[in-house]
């Protein structure tokens, strides 16, 4: 499960790492982007917390992980909740801060207001679940922020099918993009009714051999 999620995360956070190299005046490793360079600080916090999001949030999904070392899945978590928030903040400010990029148009615009929001909402309702101790709850709305961050990295790959199935329209290009957080999140959706299926069902096996047999009390 880490592997697959770093795989898919690997791009974004690539493109990341470069575009702040060459903020930081290194070498060009992808085309320059007047845009940012005037005022780079959202793009900065948005790509140092989703790098932390992305990798250390692929370890909280191992189950052996969490039960051998609950105090590492806590202390990971208070980062990581901070982390996304910053993504979340970060990509709603950007979205009303830079100008739109050249060939995108505004149902990405709204997509992107929506979704962060929508990360920010998932953050704080996992986070107010595990100080109920819903145990459930917490996991679920946790799946369904890391589905938002890591669209990033499914991005990549709907951006790339949509342009050449459909060509390089501004809303072909949104729906393409925007497609990517449906998909992550009918993936989290299946996800989260999958755990809870496993859960319901080793509760009752674990009932049924607990029970006391009708007739076998002395
Ligand atoms: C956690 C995973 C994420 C990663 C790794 C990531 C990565 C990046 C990177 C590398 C850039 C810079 C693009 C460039 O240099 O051209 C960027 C920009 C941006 N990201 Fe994210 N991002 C993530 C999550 C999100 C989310 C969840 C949203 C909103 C829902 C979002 C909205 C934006 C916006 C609005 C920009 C500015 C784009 C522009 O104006 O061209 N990002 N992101």
């Amino acid at each position: 499960m880490p592997v697959a999620l770093l795989m898919l995360s690997a791009i974004p956070l690539l493109a990341g790492a470069f575009r702040v190299v060459q903020l930081m005046g290194g070498p060009e490793l992808i085309p320059a982007d007047d845009r940012f360079a005037g005022f780079p600080l959202p793009l900065l916090v948005h790509v140092v917390g989703a790098c932390l999001f992305l990798v250390v949030g692929a370890f909280q999904f191992v189950p052996r992980f969490r039960r051998h070392h609950p105090g590492w899945h806590r202390r990971a978590g208070r980062v990581l909740a901070v982390a996304g928030l910053l993504v979340a903040g970060s990509a709603l400010w950007m979205t009303l801060l830079y100008a739109a990029k050249p060939g995108t148009g505004s149902l990405l615009y709204v997509l992107r207001l929506v979704f962060a929001s929508a990360m920010a909402m998932c953050l704080v309702l996992g986070i107010t679940a595990i100080r109920r101790r819903d145990v459930v709850g917490h996991r679920a709305w946790m799946i369904r922020a890391y589905a938002i961050g890591l669209a990033a990295g499914t991005q990549a790959f709907t951006g790339g099918f949509g342009e050449a199935l459909f060509g390089k329209g501004a809303l072909e290009g949104d729906l393409a993009m925007g497609s990517a957080w449906f998909i992550n999140l009918a993936v989290a959706e299946w996800l989260i009714r999958r755990q809870d299926g496993h859960g319901r069902r080793s509760r009752s096996v674990r009932a049924s051999h607990n029970a006391v047999p009708a007739g076998a009390s002395s």
